[in-house]
């Protein structure tokens, strides 16, 4: 088999990347290890940044976002009893955040890729990578037990973080950076109407906790817990509690409760791996980076880096120019490590860690007050939160 683009992954990195390529006439072939019906329909992330959304309304794959994207202009944290919301909206000039779940996501690229007849193979796990410093990458995979190759010019590893594309790296040219938090977050999906329209985050000294609208009936709902916990040891009734008493602040509505259906502990973690490209192996999203849920940065990145790398691979091929490739690390790597600054800040910022000093815990309720109550603070916060540019 051969084609111009080989791409590990039907993750939204990989779809994304074969799309953008097909629309300027560059062929791709996507390799996926899982069934196609579990790729579309893995809960994952749920905010798009403004730059993300822009994105895909460019591309033609904007319309389910306009019907069913819940555009987003305030967040609230709740800390000391009291609320205090940014509004980064306003404090951007008009930038916005929308709440639309990836597996939506990874639907609408699912189907446009389909309906252009794309060359995707699911169930599909690529075993090897051969070739990569040289001009003709080999791509090696298997289906049905049968051993199979792709020729390609380019590789690019969108197989997430427990994909292989990065091991294909020598390691005495990579460099890994790595931080595991000390907690996970219990994630719950509740048949309850949303009681607040704004992402609402609780920074207790009991621990986090998040509230977000799913759907106008569903909420989703985050506690700060232990990062080996199970969700046996989470009652509803102990989910409630902890909710309320982590969430609610006098005088505005409490959250609403309703019948839990899904419960999943997630660990945290801050990961990068540098450089993200060698040879004709080019990584993107996942496989490069992890960020911790706040600040809900890894779809958003997963984005960011395809289309730095599908205008670098276009400027290659219409005008045999590569200098955007040699630099393709560097950009990305530039932009991610301000949102791993981002992610990781905000994460220590708002979870309470076991052990902590009273200094350190009044040093985190300052931050809070500072990034909240604040000019400066306010239009920090709002610049990351709504995406940083891209320098594509
Ligand atoms: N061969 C083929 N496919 C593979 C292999 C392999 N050896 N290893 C992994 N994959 C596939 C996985 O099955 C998965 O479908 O690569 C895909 C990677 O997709 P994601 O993990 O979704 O990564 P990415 O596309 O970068 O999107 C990042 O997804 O995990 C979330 O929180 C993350 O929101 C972020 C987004």
């Amino acid at each position: 088999m051969r084609t111009q683009v080989g791409i590990i992954g039907a993750g939204p990195a990989g779809l994304m990347l074969s799309h953008m390529l097909h629309l300027e006439g560059i062929s791709s072939v996507i390799i996926e290890r899982s069934a196609q019906e579990h790729v579309q329909s893995r809960l994952r992330a749920g905010v798009l940044e403004q730059g993300t959304v822009e994105m895909m309304r460019s591309l033609g794959l904007g319309e389910r976002i306009g019907q069913l994207g819940l555009e987003q202009h305030s967040i609230d944290f709740r800390f000391g009893g009291e609320s205090h919301p940014i509004n980064f909206h306003e404090a951007t000039g008009g930038r916005s955040a929308w709440v639309y779940p990836q597996h939506e996501v990874v639907k609408d690229l699912m189907t446009a890729r389909s309906a252009a007849g794309a060359r995707m193979l699911f169930e599909t796990p690529v075993t090897a990578l051969e070739g990569i410093d040289g001009p003709t990458p080999v791509v090696r995979f298997e289906k049905d037990g049968v051993a199979g190759e792709l020729h390609c010019d380019f590789v690019v590893g969108c197989d997430g973080f427990r994909g292989i594309s990065r091991h294909a790296i020598p390691a005495q040219k990579a460099q890994v950076h790595d931080r595991i938090y000390p907690f996970g977050w219990l994630g719950i999906l509740a048949e309850a109407r949303p009681a607040i329209k704004d992402i609402t985050w609780g920074c207790h000294e009991d621990g986090f906790a998040m509230m977000s609208i799913r759907t106008p009936s569903i909420t989703r709902l985050y506690l700060q817990c232990e990062p080996d916990d199970s969700p046996d040891n989470w009652s509803d009734d102990r989910i409630w509690a902890a909710l309320h008493k982590r969430l609610d602040v006098p005088g505005l509505p409490t959250i609403n409760e309703g019948r839990i259906t899904q419960k999943g502990v997630t660990a945290m973690r801050s990961f990068l791996f540098e450089p993200m490209q060698h040879g004709r192996l080019f990584l993107a999203g996942d496989a490069a980076h992890i960020v911790p849920p706040t600040g809900a940065k890894g779809l958003n990145s997963a984005m960011a880096d395809v289309k730095v790398l599908a205008r670098a691979i276009e400027r290659h091929y219409k005008r045999g120019a590569d200098e955007l490739l040699e630099r393709y690390s560097a950009t990305c790597l530039k932009r991610m490590w301000l949102v791993q600054r981002f992610s990781a800040g905000l994460c220590t910022m708002v979870h309470s860690f076991a052990g902590d000093s009273s200094f350190v815990r009044r040093l985190q309720r300052a931050d809070l007050e500072y990034m909240t109550g604040t000019h400066a603070g306010r239009l920090q916060f709002s610049e990351n939160f709504t995406g940083l540019p891209v320098d594509a």
